[in-house]
């Protein structure tokens, strides 16, 4: 060492874990790489990595072509073009009346989750199970965490009785995460659950961070509602092009503020921005104006990628309740589904397996080479054997034109779909179904 300084890390870092989702899917891309070069036979059945395979839509490519020469700064609010076409589209599509003005423009949904809750007091309500990401940005902004337990039973859904059990002993305000539709477990919530919900936030002072992230992968086009619709002067909601528009490396998110955020509060995000990310890329922005796009092309998009995902999850979530000892949520939009292991867990005691982490490491290991996330790392308890899966380890552009050229239009056609479309898929329930003989 060249003198004595020496570099102390932020205490709260070292309790942060990398999310196993991103680990586990390094690990497969590096096992990949490698077997590109020295060849492999036995690959990965990949069903931890919750990406769209479908690639971006060619108008939001052109438009980022466009516009690559524009290295301006701008709002930290987001461009205007892009918060008035949300508006229109969230009109056509959601039949929902958005203020281009509460629209604040962010790059990737995740730092608005993150903004939201530096900028709103009071403790996180977070359900287990959860997608990966919340648990962390909590820690990093030392953000109190209640658990909020959901039931197999129902699904894993959040109940209006669970909530009112934790909110109603919260002193003060909270931050309620919801998300539907659901990562891990493909769930969307009804108009009726939403308003059972509501009335609980409405008694006990919960701001609701609401994380439609998949509502354009919910597989009854008519299937969704959006918690705003519910609970307008609470809900802060969150999305963005990541998931419906294979777009998550253009980092675009943006928040729709709930009517009660007063104007000091808006700007509250113009400042909190301009402090930190200035503004979203401005190229993106461009690419993300034709993410939302009414015409025919982008439509079209949204139809297909929405049903190759309801193809795709629904059957290998058929295929997993299928096998012995195994347990599966029916999902109803996006590209996950949660499977439950609970039937096999005298036999796996036998074996030394007694939490789902350990259950995901000996499946990911030789021989298996089956990649899933633990319940646990999802916020479940460790001794869940639960895990999650995801849909999506198949050739998105070639599985799309085969859609576009020839839609399956009957049951047996969908499952042929998937059996020419997804061999990885369903080598992986091959290999599961084996492994469970041999127990
Ligand atoms: C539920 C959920 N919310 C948010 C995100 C992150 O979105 P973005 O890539 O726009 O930050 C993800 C990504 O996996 C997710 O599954």
């Amino acid at each position: 060492m060249k003198n004595s300084i020496k570099l102390e890390t932020n205490p709260n870092i070292a309790d942060i874990q990398m999310p196993e989702n991103l680990a586990l899917a390094m690990k497969v891309m590096q096992f990949r790489m490698k077997c590109m070069k020295i060849g492999c036979a036995y690959d990965y059945a990949h069903f931890a990595f919750g990406a769209s395979p479908f690639g971006v839509p060619e108008l939001m490519q052109q438009a980022l072509k466009d516009h690559a020469a524009e290295g301006q700064y701008g709002p930290s609010v987001g461009m205007e073009p892009l918060r008035k076409q949300i508006t229109r589209f969230w009109k056509m599509h959601f039949q929902m009346e958005v203020d281009p003005d509460r629209i604040v423009v962010m790059p990737g949904t995740k730092q608005a989750i993150i903004q939201i809750l530096t900028l709103f007091k009071g403790p996180m309500i977070l359900p287990a199970p959860s997608w990966t990401g919340y648990l962390p940005i909590a820690q990093l902004i030392n953000k109190p965490v209640i658990k909020l337990p959901t039931m197999p039973e129902s699904g894993y859904r959040i109940s209006a009785e669970g909530l009112n059990e934790v909110a109603s002993k919260v002193d003060g305000q909270s931050m309620l995460i919801l998300n539907s539709p659901n990562n891990p477990t493909g769930a969307v919530y009804s108009k009726s659950e939403l308003k059972q919900l509501a009335a609980v936030a409405r008694q006990h002072n919960v701001i609701v961070i609401s994380d439609e992230i998949y509502s354009l992968i919910t597989y009854d086009p008519h299937g969704y509602t959006s918690m705003a619709s519910v609970y307008p002067e609470g809900t802060f909601v969150v999305t963005g092009i990541a998931k419906y528009a294979g777009a998550g490396g253009y980092r675009l998110g943006f928040a729709i503020l709930p009517d009660n955020c007063t104007e000091q509060q808006i700007l509250d995000f113009t400042k909190v921005g301009a402090a930190t990310y200035t503004n979203a890329s401005i190229p993106i922005q461009f690419a993300a104006v034709k993410a939302y796009d009414l015409g025919e092309e982008m439509s079209s998009y949204i139809e297909a990628q929405r049903n190759i995902h309801r193809i795709m999850t629904i059957d290998l979530a058929r295929r997993f309740r299928e096998l012995p000892g195994v347990d599966a949520t029916t999902p109803e939009a996006s590209f996950y589904f949660f499977a439950d292991f609970e039937g096999l867990r005298d036999k796996l005691a036998a074996k030394g397996i007694k939490t789902g982490m350990e259950l995901e490491h000996l499946l990911y290991d030789h021989p298996h080479h089956i990649a899933m996330l633990s319940g646990e790392s999802l916020f479940m308890s460790p001794e869940s054997l639960t895990l999650r899966v995801a849909s999506v380890d198949y050739d998105g552009p070639a599985t799309m034109q085969a859609y576009l050229d020839d839609p399956p239009k009957t049951a047996e056609d969908e499952r042929a779909f998937v059996e020419t479309h997804a061999p990885r898929l369903l080598m992986g329930v091959t290999r599961l179904q084996r492994w469970i003989e041999s127990l």
